[in-house]
């Protein structure tokens, strides 16, 4: 793969001629901004060593923080993996969706090491975007995709958002409008041992536990600690204070239902339109120059346990990884 070109071309992604130019992109070891309905992700071949090492290096990010591969459905999933019961039923009743599942890796699994940072499991998730399932089935393979954005920094949910934080080191950005759910997927582990949430995301706890039972919490065993959950994430460049009722001086607020602020996620206080766009408002308000960020309280049930476990990553101090 030659170098990139000084800005990644942003093109339509509804347009096939441009699916087919992107897998050839991939082939070719290449690197693609692809829109999901959780946030954009960054795309490369997940069986090319070269191409995650170039991903890793493009975001800045860590080595030891695996990737998520991304399979049109259940049929590509357990090639890749151990596929227990419970896996076919909740990629019956979720997938395509905002749903990951950490199985163990069959060893015979056509996905580079480096992928996976060198783990015996793997992440899977069978994206609901038309474009992104077009993109899969065009490649034919797994592309693994973290979201699009320097390592650290928030999640781009706009092609635009993209452009701003790796436009300059990758090849393609396919423009597929707004991201629907607005919030990364839920990341649960299906290891033998009890199902364990390990990231809340954009399907709510509950929705998941009617199929699966009370799920384990992330931390109650050392082994099942997702490695990329780092206390400093989604970060802007403010300072932020939570649960905050009203502004103080030199703060600009982030409103939710009656709490009204300089922006409000959501007037009617929905949990879901305030998770479709909290990253969104949380760049606007780092363009407006605001040095201080106060949000209001959001309630911490359905999508409500993502938005604020984002939010505290956000407001964590930035020197605190872990
Ligand atoms: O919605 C999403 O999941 C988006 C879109 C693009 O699909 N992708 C995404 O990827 O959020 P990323 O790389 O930002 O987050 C992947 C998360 C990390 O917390 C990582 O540590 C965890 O999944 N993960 C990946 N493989 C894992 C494994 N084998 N065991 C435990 N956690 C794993
Ligand atoms: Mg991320």
């Amino acid at each position: 793969m030659s170098a990139p070109a000084r800005y990644a071309p942003i093109k339509p992604a509804n347009d096939p001629a441009v699916i087919e130019e992107a897998a050839a992109i991939l082939k070719a070891g290449g690197l693609v901004a692809m829109p999901t309905e959780t946030v954009y992700g960054l795309a490369a071949d997940a069986g090319n060593a070269d191409a995650v090492a170039r991903l890793y290096a493009a975001k800045g990010r860590p080595r030891f923080n695996p990737l998520i591969a991304h399979v049109a459905g259940p049929n590509m999933a357990w090639r890749l993996a151990g596929w227990p019961d419970l896996a076919d039923q909740l990629a019956e009743t979720f997938w395509p969706g905002p749903l990951t599942l950490v199985l163990p890796k069959r060893p015979d699994a056509p996905i580079a090491d480096i992928a996976n940072a060198g783990l015996d499991s793997i992440a899977l998730r069978a994206p609901r975007h038309t474009a992104a399932q077009a993109l899969i089935r065009a490649f034919d393979g797994a592309l693994v995709a973290p979201s699009a954005n320097p390592s650290g920094a928030i999640s781009p949910t706009t092609a635009a958002h993209v452009a701003d934080g790796l436009g300059d080191r990758i090849d393609l950005i396919l423009d597929g409008g707004a991201c629907p759910v607005g919030l990364e997927s839920t990341v649960i582990a299906l290891l033998g041992g009890a199902p364990t949430l390990l990231r809340p995301g954009g399907l709510a706890r509950r929705q998941i536990e009617a199929i699966t039972g009370r799920l384990a919490e992330a931390g109650s065993s050392e082994t099942l600690l997702a490695p990329g959950m780092m206390k400093s994430h989604y970060a802007p460049n403010a300072m932020m204070r939570l649960n905050a009722m009203a502004a103080e001086a030199g703060e600009l607020l982030l409103g939710f239902g009656p709490v009204e602020g300089d922006l409000n996620l959501s007037t009617s206080s929905d949990l879901a339109e305030a998770a479709t766009g909290l990253f969104a408002a949380l760049r606007a308000l780092d363009a407006r120059g605001a040095t201080r960020i106060a949000v209001a309280p959001i309630p911490n049930e359905g999508l409500g346990e993502a938005i604020n476990d984002r939010l505290q990553r956000a407001a964590a101090p930035k020197d605190d990884l872990f």
